[in-house]
């Protein structure tokens, strides 16, 4: 619950209207307020939907005021789970009292576990645990060059990744190396050597390229998230492997976005056959939106280039974020979430494809990793979300406009419905 007494008399009044359950006559923060001492005190390096959020559960959040919305981004497909999932609440609860933390400078009685366990589920011989998704993106770069030096025999220091264009994986100077978009990397170079892009889903770009000496690996979404649900054509997962397999060249998947049930398998590249990628990494839902956990899994030949000391984090591999990841994945099984992210997603779908042409140019996606394109000459995709958010859904555009649509994967038949409902009532408002 907010108490900022020390505020008072910088902004005044406060309201005594409370989401959350507080008493009357505590003092909280009302929204604006909120967005006043952020803009103050915080950097100004994101411009989030005016709402402020104080409460989830499931498919809910509620906001200072106590208005209730149903989330349709999920943390950027970080709570698949839901928001707050009680198992891993207590989980959570239990755990953080016991031992949350030892480096690796020792071992935790917990790190082997897990690792047999995810590395089971995924059938890889081994997981490099980090924390967020950018690190366990560089990781899995790491290891590409790593393998090329050591096992392909590239010269030194000449190795090559290549990327697709408009990809994201994050806010590194690594990343934003291999980024297209000017806003992700105008103004931060010198930027790395080594990485060269390519157009998503353009196999002929990608034949050219791997002939290339000193070609490490191609690290692609299977289906691209930030660039506004990109669906590659059916067949390209495979045929990407193909071509890098002939070239011994690494293909990675970066899962972060795509994985974990979000497209209505536990991986997106499941949905094609026989794909097996030779570096996988994951990240977000992986801990259900507890705690940051990301994880890059690849077999021996990949990961044991790398010795002790030549790559870590003080948090990876922390008894907590294990358990709270083995706890996610095992929610994702038990609760059939990768089969009801198929199911009410063709739901989703088929209800976003009745949408007024006029206004929505493209429905796209798979499972509940949708999207919808915005006519921006009829009405702006900002001023939809900001519409939708009047009407009790949350979503953000991305690139202009583009809408995504990704609830927690615990959505329900009557809830998919009712997205439909202010989706549907919110863009005929439009016309
Ligand atoms: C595909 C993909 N990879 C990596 C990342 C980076 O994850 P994080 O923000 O946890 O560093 C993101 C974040 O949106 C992503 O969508």
């Amino acid at each position: 619950m907010h108490k900022f007494i020390g505020y008072s008399a910088r902004f005044g009044s406060f309201s005594a209207n409370c989401g959350n359950g507080c008493k009357t006559g505590e003092k909280v923060l009302t929204s604006r307020e909120i967005f006043a001492r952020e803009a103050k005190y915080g950097a100004h390096n994101y411009a989030p939907l005016p709402v402020a959020l104080t409460k989830g559960e499931g498919i809910y959040v509620w906001d200072v005021e106590g208005k209730r919305y149903i989330d349709c981004i999920a943390a950027y497909s970080a709570v698949n789970q839901g928001h707050c999932h009680p198992k891993l609440v207590k989980l959570m609860r239990e755990e953080c009292g016991k031992l949350t933390l030892t480096s690796r400078a020792f071992y935790n009685d917990y790190l082997g576990e897990y690792a047999e366990f995810i590395t089971k589920m995924f059938k890889y011989d081994k997981v490099l645990p980090m924390n967020t998704g950018v690190e366990a993106c560089e990781t899995a770069v790491k290891l590409a060059r790593r393998w090329a030096y050591d096992k392909k025999g590239v010269k030194k220091n000449e190795a090559r990744v290549i990327f697709a264009r408009n990809n994201f994986w994050g806010r590194s100077i690594a990343a934003v190396s291999a980024s297209s978009d000017s806003q992700a990397y105008e103004g931060y170079g010198p930027f790395l050597p080594g990485f060269q892009q390519i157009s998503y889903n353009d196999l002929r770009a990608l034949e050219k390229e791997v002939e290339k000496p000193n070609t490490a690996a191609f690290m692609v979404e299977p289906i691209q998230g930030e660039a506004g649900v990109i669906v590659p054509t059916d067949g390209y997962l495979k045929a990407v492997q193909e071509i890098c397999r002939n070239k011994n060249v690494l293909v990675i998947f970066d899962e972060v976005q795509s994985g974990l049930g979000r497209t209505g398998k536990m991986l997106a590249h499941y949905h094609e056959k026989n794909v097996r990628p030779d570096i996988v990494v994951l990240g977000k839902a992986l801990s259900g939106g507890m705690y940051p956990v990301s994880a890059v899994l690849c077999d021996d030949e990949i990961m044991l280039n790398i010795k002790p000391g030549q790559h870590g984090s003080t948090y990876g591999g922390n008894p907590l974020g294990c358990k709270l990841a083995k706890a996610a994945l095992e929610i994702l099984v038990d609760e059939k979430l990768c089969e009801n992210s198929a199911k009410m997603g063709n739901v989703l779908k088929k209800r976003l494809e009745r949408l007024p042409t006029k206004i929505v140019k493209e429905v796209r996606g798979r499972g509940l990793f949708l999207a919808i394109v915005i006519d921006q000459n009829v009405c702006k995709a900002w001023d939809v979300c900001l519409k939708l958010k009047e009407n009790g859904l949350l979503t953000k555009n991305t690139h202009g406009d583009t809408i995504r649509f990704t609830p927690p994967l615990v959505i329900n038949q009557t809830q998919i419905n009712e997205v439909g409902d202010i989706v549907e009532k919110t863009i005929k408002g439009f016309l």
